[in-house]
């Protein structure tokens, strides 16, 4: 596997490779993709295999140009056009009906289709040159930490098999750093059916509603699951206030914590792994998966992290966090 700079020479070595059927990965401004021709049946079905994904959880598409959008999607709503024109390109992703240039595989059989218009330079150019539609999932195994570097990607399948993955794009750390927010069109009306890089509120002033959110969408959507986006390691949501006791707390194999923490600092005694992450929710959203990482690879048996405060902007965040504790809920102050 390899990593490389994203100059001309890698860009067009990318092209090559996706035309042949392998696999690329990809960076966006959200997280790293798994990039394969969409309209290649084999290549998107190593998506799957390298993934590890089920076949019934569909990928999106990835384009250069709303322009492009009448050739993968039809009965456009006004709704779809709007927020186009103002998120486009960015971290949004549209369910729309899919035209007949869209492969089963990639929908999962579905009559929609996820399409999204990156922003990060890399993947515009890339795109561009293609020419086509690149079917793209986050560049991690299923259920896993979403990668937001080259080396992240290259860790996640390092293990594994490397079938047709033989290329990474680095494009730096992703700007954003969690996934884009999908919005169902396919409706009447909007609705999101996954959190992301823009806000709800932000949705509403374009479209001049709030949209509904559908969190137990038909169609399924895989991040929809409520273990997702976890580290290995048991993982707790914490309230700031007990932090600094819950990580004095040893577990029945004295193995020390790892504990992400946004104001709270480290009590007297406390020797494992702590970590600060940045106040502010978008920067916080920035470090989140790369200090996932970092405390998932501490010999830590439990992993804490300082509860972010519950207003809006930190809704996508929130629900990262929420689907990385899957098996453990916020430990409070007055439950204990
Ligand atoms: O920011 C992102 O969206 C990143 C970057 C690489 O573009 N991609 C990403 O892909 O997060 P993925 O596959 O990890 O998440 C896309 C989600 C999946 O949960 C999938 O089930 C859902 O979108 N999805 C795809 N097509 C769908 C459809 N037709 N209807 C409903 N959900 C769909
Ligand atoms: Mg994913």
């Amino acid at each position: 596997m390899m990593i490389r700079p994203p100059d001309d020479d890698a860009i067009a070595d990318a092209v090559r490779r996706l035309r042949a059927g392998e696999l690329v990965g990809i960076p966006t401004e959200t997280v790293y993709g798994l990039g394969a021709d969409a309209e290649n049946v084999h290549a998107v079905a190593k998506i799957f295999a390298l993934k590890g994904r089920p076949a019934t959880h569909p990928v999106i598409v990835h384009l250069f140009s709303p322009d492009e959008i009448d050739q993968w999607a039809r009965d456009v709503s006004a709704d779809a056009q709007r927020l186009l024109r103002a998120f486009a390109p960015g971290p949004l992703t549209l369910i729309v009906k899919r035209s007949a240039r869209v492969p089963d595989v990639v929908t999962g059989g579905q009559d929609t289709v996820g399409l999204r218009f990156p922003s990060h330079p890399v993947a515009r150019a890339l795109l561009r040159d293609f020419g086509g539609g690149v079917a793209a999932p986050s560049a991690n195994r299923f259920g896993r930490i979403s990668a937001t570097t080259a080396q992240h990607v290259a860790d996640e399948f390092a293990g594994g098999s490397v079938d047709g993955l033989r290329l990474i794009l680095d494009g730096g750390p992703c700007a954003v750093g969690i996934e884009s927010t999908i919005v169902d069109v396919s409706r009447s009306r909007a609705a999101v059916l996954r959190p992301g890089g823009i806000a709800a509120t932000d949705l509403a002033a374009v479209l001049g509603y709030m949209p509904e959110a559908r969190s137990h969408a038909s169609p399924r959507v895989s991040g929809d699951l409520a273990s997702h986006y976890a580290p290995q390691t048991p993982t707790r949501l914490v309230a700031p206030d007990v932090l600094a006791d819950e990580a004095l707390a040893l577990g029945p194999t004295k193995a020390k914590r790892a504990v992400l923490a946004r104001s709270a600092t480290p009590p007297a005694g406390f020797q494992g792994l702590w970590r600060f992450a940045p106040a502010a929710a978008a920067d916080y959203a920035r470090a989140l998966y790369a200090e996932l990482r970092v405390l998932d690879a501490s010999a830590a048996d439990l992993i804490l992290i300082e509860a972010p405060p519950s207003t809006s902007e930190w809704q996508a965040i929130n629900d990262r966090l929420r689907r990385a504790t899957h098996k453990a809920e916020v430990t409070t102050g007055d439950r204990r």
